[in-house]
């Protein structure tokens, strides 16, 4: 795709494609985002969470509170526009935000509790697309809201852990630091930005005009030129008040009591300002440059910032297709279980009646509905990807009895259509339980 969007010229026929920066998910690809989905649910509710469907759009003030007016993302990444009745509206850039303003809205905060919330669904950034970055994208993100323990940052990692860990994806790398609060991050700040003016002719371009907007994300510079300085700057993990520093290392405790393998990276900042004292970030060599698979953190002083009283927040968002990159090979299942196919096409009543017995038996399967020859209904089969076919013939049929064929070995028998659901059952699932 080329970086200016092409106008179609006049007349002239013109493939329509889907909008830079967006993908559709097809199958087989789809399945994997199912079956993602399905074991993040089980994963989740497993935890207390529940499931939170917010709208795609906010007023732009959610997130010119939430996510921040001054931010990267507000300032020049979001889908901003106003509606036919003139209402200043963004397409949701993550996930955080809307859930603040659902729970303020609807006082889920009254009785004081926890409130474990998660979500699915599309994000959208405008930025520039590559493997694993996406104009449109889906997070799978959770947030807690209601208490300021350490034991519950532990928790929502060693979940997010245990979650990515249990889709199998392997090699997982989990970052943690602390960016402190109102208590040290004042003091620090200034210690940080002096530092930085000692170095300011090291530095490269980029990271001058970052130590001028915000002199934190020097720390996320790639630039080789910067990172001799960056080893030389305060880390502000060194600059933790005492309770901070004690909140930080009761959360690594809990890790590593529980054996959750992680590292303390000084340099971590996160590219959102709302963070406080904990965030963290999981990444897998499973993924190419795009290799951050998830990040998060405490968020206290947000929900006020929003319009709430003073309640404490912590949670990390995941991205969907990033999941789906570092997913082994196989992850998928079948999406059907069988291919009913006709030896002669007069024979497609009985097919049909088949298929809404096997159907109504808990069963997935479909058929070639083209009136095509046994030999190109097999191929279909084939391409479908369902591990088994049913072939139904006039002889067979007479005696209430169709062929079975296991697709990989390629070895086929004669099942009484009676038992052919359970035998399916048996043959695919390991189970005879059907329906
Ligand atoms: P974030 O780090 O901006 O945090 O995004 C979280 C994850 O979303 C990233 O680690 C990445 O996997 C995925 N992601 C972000 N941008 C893109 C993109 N353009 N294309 C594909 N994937 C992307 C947040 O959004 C916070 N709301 C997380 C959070 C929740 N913190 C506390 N609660």
């Amino acid at each position: 795709m080329s970086e200016t969007e092409q106008q179609p010229e006049g007349g002239a026929r013109q493939a329509l494609r889907a909008p830079r920066g967006t993908r559709d998910v097809i199958s087989p690809e789809v399945e994997r985002w199912q079956s993602v989905e399905g074991a993040t649910r089980e994963t989740f509710a497993r935890y207390g969470f529940r499931e939170m469907r917010t709208p795609i759009f906010e007023d732009s003030v959610v997130f010119e509170k939430g996510t921040g007016e001054t931010s990267q993302i507000v300032q020049k990444e979001t889908y901003r526009f106003t509606d036919l009745g003139g209402h200043d509206l963004t397409l949701r850039p993550e996930g955080t935000p809307p859930v603040i303003r659902a729970y303020l809205e609807h006082k889920l905060g009254h009785s004081k509790d926890v409130a474990r919330f998660y979500y699915i669904g599309p994000m959208f950034r405008y930025e520039r697309p590559q493997k694993g970055r996406y104009r449109q994208f889906h997070q799978i993100g959770v947030e807690a809201l209601g208490s300021e323990s350490a034991a519950l940052d532990a928790e929502i990692i060693d979940m997010a852990m245990t979650w990515l860990g249990d889709l199998g994806i392997e090699s997982l790398r989990l970052v943690v630091n602390s960016v402190g609060d109102v208590d040290d991050r004042p003091a620090y700040m200034e210690k940080l930005v002096d530092a930085q003016k000692v170095f300011l002719g090291e530095m490269s371009e980029d990271s001058r005009r970052r130590h001028e907007v915000n002199p934190l994300r020097v720390f996320d510079s790639k630039e080789p030129e910067d990172q001799p300085v960056i080893e030389k700057l305060p880390k502000i993990i060194d600059h933790l008040s005492p309770q901070n520093r004690a909140h930080f290392d009761e959360v690594c405790g809990y890790l590593s009591d529980w054996g959750v393998g992680y590292t303390i990276e000084p340099r971590l900042v996160r590219g959102l300002d709302y963070y406080r004292r904990t965030v963290f970030e999981i990444s897998s060599s499973a993924l190419g440059a795009q290799d951050s698979l998830l990040g998060g953190g405490r968020y206290d002083g947000l929900v006020e910032q929003m319009g709430g009283d003073d309640v404490p927040g912590v949670g990390f968002a995941a991205g969907l297709e990033r999941i789906v990159l570092a997913l082994p090979e196989g992850a998928e299942t079948a999406s059907l279980d069988c291919y009913v196919v006709t030896v002669s096409r007069d024979l497609m009543p009985q097919a049909m009646a088949l298929m809404r017995d096997l159907r109504g038996r808990g069963l997935r399967c479909t058929a070639d509905f083209q009136d095509r020859s046994m030999k190109a209904q097999m191929k279909a089969a084939n391409r479908s990807g369902a591990p088994a076919a049913v072939i139904l013939g006039p002889d067979e049929l007479s005696k209430g009895v169709c062929n079975l064929k296991m697709m990989e070995s390629g070895e086929q028998h004669e099942v009484s259509l009676e038992i052919l659901a359970t035998v399916l059952a048996e043959e695919l699932h390991g189970t005879g339980h059907t329906g």
